[in-house]
């Protein structure tokens, strides 16, 4: 029944991107931000919850281009069938992981969760911004904790597709005492994950950021490479790629540092970026952005923003001569097969969207893959790897 109600659905693919923005977008917009998402979550959970029903949409899903055009896609250990990830946020508890892998990402990556379940901040604390096709939320790392996230991710089975578990720290952990809390987290979803994100750059949960200091961010990498080294001796296998995600809102000087403490901790790579606290050079009316408080902003308005902060990662990678070891993956503002483009030749070897898929619908997955392949092509690329920070300089003085 299910599945029917799938094939249904699916037969039409041609019109679903023009029936999201006409019929489906409008309708989610009538609902409060949250309520549409968790609504949005819940139904595709459900609807894919077979492995056949999955196999039928990936099959229909998939790219009409010939995505081998973008040769192996080998980053830390891993190999992805494209580059394009779901960012963290969107499956906070791994409810619907192998079903959002369905859609054609190339990896997903669930979380925040932290190591107590925990409400996150007062409803409402998600707000769409639709002149500037941006969201700014105040969530807070609402999730179920580490542990059942790790009990929903047991029934599931992504098939060939990474998946990333974003750790956070719980808010009723005071910031001195962080690295005990990452490290339980760690702990509990070590089996779960083929990479693990240290969250460091939330402006949702308090004095968080201050973990992006160097000193702090030294002590907090160093004790969870270490844990993951004696877990990974234990086991006999080879220790987790461990990736930090930083905020937009810092100075180059900073994104050295962070290169700087990466590289020494022997890190895979560095997720460019989170929200941002800023709110400039925005359309919507400036007593509508006040009404709504504190947050972070993603989408478009973060785009260019993210953008250069992936180059000055890019440059100082370069620098410190580590670019076989630490990789970028670029988020932030990314719309178009053109936006994730410009993210890849800044300096990212993966990227990742959220965002975009609220304004654009699922099929923004299959649009994004198909135009790489064909901008690829029109720039003479003979893979993916060789466009990798191909105009950073461009970026990074932008
Ligand atoms: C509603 C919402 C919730 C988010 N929650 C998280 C989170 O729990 N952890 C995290 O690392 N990033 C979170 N993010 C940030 C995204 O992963 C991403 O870094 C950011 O939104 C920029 O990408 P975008 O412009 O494509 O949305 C969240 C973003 C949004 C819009």
């Amino acid at each position: 029944m299910v599945l029917r109600k799938a094939k249904f659905i699916f037969r039409c693919l041609p019109l679903i991107s023009m029936l999201y923005r006409s019929l489906l977008r409008p309708a989610l917009f009538h609902l409060p931000p949250e309520t549409a998402h968790e609504l949005t979550l819940h139904t595709v959970a459900r609807v894919l919850r077979s492995e056949r029903a999955r196999a039928f949409v990936a099959r229909r899903l998939a790219p009409r281009e010939n995505t081998s055009a973008f040769g192996a896609i080998e980053r830390f250990g891993l190999r992805f069938k494209n580059p394009l990830g779901l960012a963290a946020g969107f499956d906070k508890n791994g409810e619907a992981a192998a079903a959002l892998a369905a859609f054609g990402f190339g990896f997903i990556e669930v979380g925040t969760v932290t190591r107590h379940a925990q409400e996150g901040n007062a409803r409402p604390r998600i707000f769409r911004l639709p002149e500037d096709e941006a969201i700014i939320n105040r969530a807070g790392f609402n999730n179920q904790g580490a542990h059942v996230l790790v009990e929903n991710l047991k029934s599931q089975k992504l098939r060939g597709v990474p998946l990333g578990i974003n750790i956070g720290k719980s808010r009723i952990v005071e910031i001195e005492n962080a690295t005990q809390d990452y490290l339980a987290s760690f702990e509990i979803v070590y089996d779960a994950a083929d990479y693990v994100a240290v969250n460091v750059s939330s402006p949702n949960t308090p004095n968080l950021r201050e973990l992006q200091r160097a000193n702090a961010l030294d002590e907090l990498l160093s004790a969870l490479q270490t844990r993951n080294r004696e877990l990974a001796a234990q086991k006999r296998r080879a220790p987790l790629p461990l990736l930090v995600k930083i905020a937009p809102d810092v100075s180059p000087h900073e994104i050295e540092t962070f290169v700087d403490v990466a590289r020494r901790n022997r890190l895979a790579g560095i997720i460019a970026t989170n929200t941002t606290t800023s709110r400039a050079d925005l359309k919507t009316a400036k007593t509508v952005i006040e009404s709504y408080g504190a947050g972070g902003l993603s989408g478009r308005p973060l785009r260019a923003r993210s953008t250069q902060v992936i180059a000055a990662t890019f440059r100082a990678v370069e620098q410190a001569r580590a670019q076989n070891q630490l990789k970028i993956i670029g988020v932030g503002g990314i719309f178009t097969a053109e936006d994730a483009w410009e993210k890849i030749c800044a300096g990212a070897s993966l990227v990742q969207i959220y965002t975009g898929l609220i304004y654009k619908g699922i099929v923004a997955v299959r649009h994004i893959n198909e135009g790489l392949v064909r901008i690829m092509r029109r720039e003479g690329f003979k893979n993916l790897d060789e466009a990798v920070g191909c105009r950073v300089e461009q970026f990074a003085a932008a």
